[in-house]
């Protein structure tokens, strides 16, 4: 560009100097006269030129492409023989970062579409102008799609809208190829929170040392208190929307999450988790048996009545059929081609947003029902990773409190919590890796059992 600019003001000399040796005989006096006007000129044009970008580079970029055209196609044509004098282009604008639309999905970094080529009477300037590709999302600051980042605001903030990210993440690749290779896989653990992380101090504990093996993702509008710049959590807040719980708003915040993990390559497999939930096992057991493991666990069940098939809606006909529907717990655990595949989804979900209203619960029915319909049972385990205590009945799990925690019900649920499942195809009893639903008061005690019953945080 500099380059540009440069051979323009080269080339608007020369015509100068050849009309001063065609005529030896024009009057000194004149001579210095025709300079010092053509020297104003320039430097007001110059000047002038050096205002409008500065100015115009700080207002909104659509505007601006929509002046550039303007100005460019109201500019005179490049200076001709016949009119040596004739007043140069404007510069041309610095090129600025900023796009007029958003990026396209992108897997490798490819330049923008081309602006819309200007009427042909225009001069060429412009179609030149390189804009870099977007930032990659996990960048720790600087711009990112005209907004600056500061990196206090977290490596996983980011201005799209929910469809150039979901788009986005659609694009991704959806197993080990090269680029997942280059890096070690991660267990991306996303939490879907309301506003507080009661247990970070034992999460905090669970991550510590293992470095390169996790991501962190939060979905929280607002997180009280504010991470600590030395917590794992702090950074890791995505751009959240409100969710209310039992509408489909919880999917499309389920979704969001996991579209901005799919967005690093290395992340293998996806975790949801709330704040209520705590880790059974340390990190290197709950890594081994998510990477090891050749299914996700997507819970799913065809329960009978009116908390189950009662709550399929004919209106979702015909993309969805009552032999389809399922019904399982939220807290699943994926692999990286089931996420792609969530992320994707432009079928289901759309019906689920029409006519998934109580008492249908979208978050209990929409994961289920997509993947039975899909057909991927067999790449399912179809179970939950996430104890939970169901057994009082109820529209809630029972929930609890701190006299209720101690070494013997640890290592209980441990065990199965009295279930039996299978893992890869083989009985076990190491069904959950995680458990729920804790009151924040217990957090101490896990804390104290934790080195001695979940094998972390000594
Ligand atoms: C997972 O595989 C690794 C390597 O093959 C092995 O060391 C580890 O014990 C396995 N973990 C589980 C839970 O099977
Ligand atoms: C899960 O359920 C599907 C039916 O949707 C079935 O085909 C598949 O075998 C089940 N998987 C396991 C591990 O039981
Ligand atoms: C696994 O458990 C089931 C019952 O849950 C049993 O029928 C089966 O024989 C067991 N398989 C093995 C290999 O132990």
């Amino acid at each position: 560009m500099k380059g540009q600019q440069q051979h323009q003001q080269e080339e608007f000399a020369p015509p100068l100097l050849r009309l001063l040796l065609v005529f030896p005989a024009i009057n000194s006096q004149l001579l210095k006269l025709i300079l010092s006007g053509f020297l104003l000129i320039t430097l007001g044009v110059i000047g002038g030129g050096i205002i409008t970008t500065s100015y115009l580079n700080s207002i909104n970029p659509a505007v601006l492409i929509q002046l550039r055209y303007n100005i460019l196609s109201t500019a005179p044509p490049s200076p001709s023989p016949a009119a040596p004098l004739n007043i140069p282009p404007p510069p041309t604008p610095t090129p600025t970062i900023s796009s007029p639309s958003p990026p396209p999905p992108m897997l490798a970094p490819s330049p923008l579409p081309p602006p819309p080529t200007p009427a042909p009477t225009t001069t060429t300037t412009t179609t030149t102008t390189t804009i870099p590709p977007p930032p990659m999302p996990h960048m720790q600051g600087g711009l990112m799609n005209n907004v600056m980042i500061e990196p206090s605001m977290g490596a996983n903030m980011h201005d799209m809208t929910d469809e150039e990210l979901l788009r986005k993440a659609s694009s991704m690749s959806r197993g080990k190829g090269p680029e997942e290779r280059r890096v070690p896989p991660k267990v991306a653990f996303m939490f879907l929170v309301r506003g507080s992380l009661p247990f970070a101090p034992l999460w905090e504990k669970f991550f510590k040392g293992h470095k390169g093996l996790y991501s962190i993702y939060v979905h929280a509008q607002t997180l009280h208190p504010p991470p600590h710049h030395t917590s794992v959590f702090h950074g890791t807040t995505i751009p959240s929307k409100a969710v209310q719980w039992g509408s489909m708003s919880m999917m499309e915040a389920e979704r969001r999450l996991l579209a901005n993990a799919l967005l690093d390559p290395s992340n293998q497999r996806f975790v949801l988790l709330s704040e209520a939930c705590v880790p059974l096992y340390n990190l290197p057991s709950v890594y081994s048996y998510l990477m090891n493991s050749t299914q996700s666990f997507v819970g799913m069940y065809d329960i009978p009545g009116p908390t189950g098939r009662g709550r399929y809606n004919k209106r979702m006909r015909p993309q969805i059929e009552p032999r389809q529907w399922r019904k399982g717990s939220q807290w699943f655990g994926m692999d990286r081609a089931l996420a792609v595949e969530v992320v994707s989804d432009g079928v289901y979900f759309p019906v689920f947003q029409r006519h998934c209203r109580p008492p249908c619960y979208g978050d209990e029915h929409y994961l289920p029902t997509f993947v039975n319909a899909r057909s991927i049972g067999g790449r399912n385990a179809n179970r939950s990773l996430t104890w939970v205590d169901w057994s009082k009945g109820g529209a809630h799990p029972a929930r609890f409190v701190r006299q209720q925690v101690n070494p013997g019900m640890l290592a209980w649920m441990r065990n199965g919590g009295g279930d039996r499942c299978t893992y890869n195809g083989r009985n076990t009893t190491m069904c959950y890796l995680f458990a729920r639903k804790f009151l924040p008061n217990s957090l101490n005690r896990l804390e104290l059992y934790a080195p001695k019953v979940l094998g972390f945080g000594r």
